[in-house]
């Protein structure tokens, strides 16, 4: 019962839950948090930081380890049971995503993977024995958030206008974009399909969210006037940004294993258009028609045909 507490009532269970390690404040040379005296007379940490402390380190590992094991399970499910979708790569192709596109969408995944599992040890660092392979695990974290940083917002620009809500979108979640069945139909998506472009937001402004936490949590030093105005401190500002950036990473981690398993095993070739920059005829008929029936009405069609002809 006292688990389900602090996700029916945060701010009724404040202040009543036990501490599963004292003293878990962020740590910093020269840092006037340093003391723990220090921290505990500031107002409200025997309230939110415990709650804080609490929902840290006991339900963010609880979550990530189901999402680590959940996500991949429901996709192996799909996989077996429904399998990969599959097109002809015979006839034309047609460039979809040019050089310069794939060139940041890559920056952006050299980042991601190295943040992703160097941030499960960071989180299980007890488990992976901590000391040495976990420092490293967070240097690598730091050199991943900055790879990631470099492309997100050229990533952003570059497809936000084709990611913008449509109301096709509707129809398109209505079928789930056709992935709960083998039967090759067409699906309305333009570029992007709905499902891209939930990944899209999601990576994108929920990415910046992520960098802009992980900044307050590696120079947690910062002092801003504004906010003491506002009656908000250093830490209380510290253990949000941890709960904002653990609990997003949850959902861009899930988010994350299925853009994998989409590009990699649930429509066969798909990499290839991150790699090339081209997809088949018989694909955007079906996955994408309404692009499709764009490129042939506009007269595009053979110029972006040409530009993948070898
Ligand atoms: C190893 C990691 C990754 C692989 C193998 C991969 C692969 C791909 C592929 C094949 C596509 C084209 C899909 C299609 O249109 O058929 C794609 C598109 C895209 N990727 Fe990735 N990607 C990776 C990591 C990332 C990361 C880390 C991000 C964002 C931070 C990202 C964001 C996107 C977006 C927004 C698109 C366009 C929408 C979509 O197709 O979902 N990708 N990726």
């Amino acid at each position: 019962m006292k688990k389900i507490m602090p996700i029916i009532g945060t701010f009724a269970f404040a202040g009543t839950v036990p501490l599963a390690e004292p003293n878990q404040a962020p740590v910093h040379h020269g840092s006037a948090l340093i003391s723990p005296q220090l921290i505990e007379a500031i107002p409200g940490w025997h309230k939110y930081g415990e709650l804080f402390l609490y929902l840290q380190t006991h339900w963010i590992k609880t979550i990530f380890l189901i999402v680590l094991i959940a996500v991949p399970t429901v996709f192996l499910i799909h996989y077996l049971i429904i399998g990969p979708k599959i097109f002809s790569h015979h006839g034309r192709k047609f460039l979809v995503f040019p050089n310069w596109q794939r060139i940041i969408h890559w920056i952006a995944a050299a980042g991601f993977i190295l943040l992703v599992p160097t941030g499960i040890m960071i989180i299980y660092a007890k488990f992976f024995g901590g000391g040495t392979p976990v420092r490293f695990a967070r240097y690598l974290h730091d050199i991943g958030a900055v790879l990631f940083g470099i492309a997100v917002i050229p990533m952003f620009l570059m497809w936000l206008k084709d990611m913008l809500p449509r109301l096709w979108d509707i129809k398109w979640f209505m079928i789930l974009g056709g992935y709960l069945s083998k039967e090759k139909k067409e699906i309305p998506a333009d570029k992007f399909n709905a499902g891209q472009k939930m990944w899209y937001w999601l990576a994108t402004l929920g990415g910046m969210i992520m960098i802009i936490t992980g900044v307050m949590m590696y120079f947690q030093d910062f002092d801003i006037a504004l906010l003491k105005n506002l009656n908000l401190y250093h830490i209380d500002l510290l253990r949000l940004a941890v709960i904002v950036h653990l609990l997003l990473a949850i959902i861009v981690v899930a988010f994350f294993f299925t853009h994998l398993y989409m590009s990699l095993f649930a429509i066969k070739g798909s990499l290839q258009s991150m790699i090339d920059g081209c997809k088949s005829e018989d694909e955007l008929k079906h996955l994408h028609s309404i692009f499709y029936k764009r490129i042939i009405k506009e007269g595009k069609d053979k110029e972006l045909a040409e530009k993948c002809e070898k």
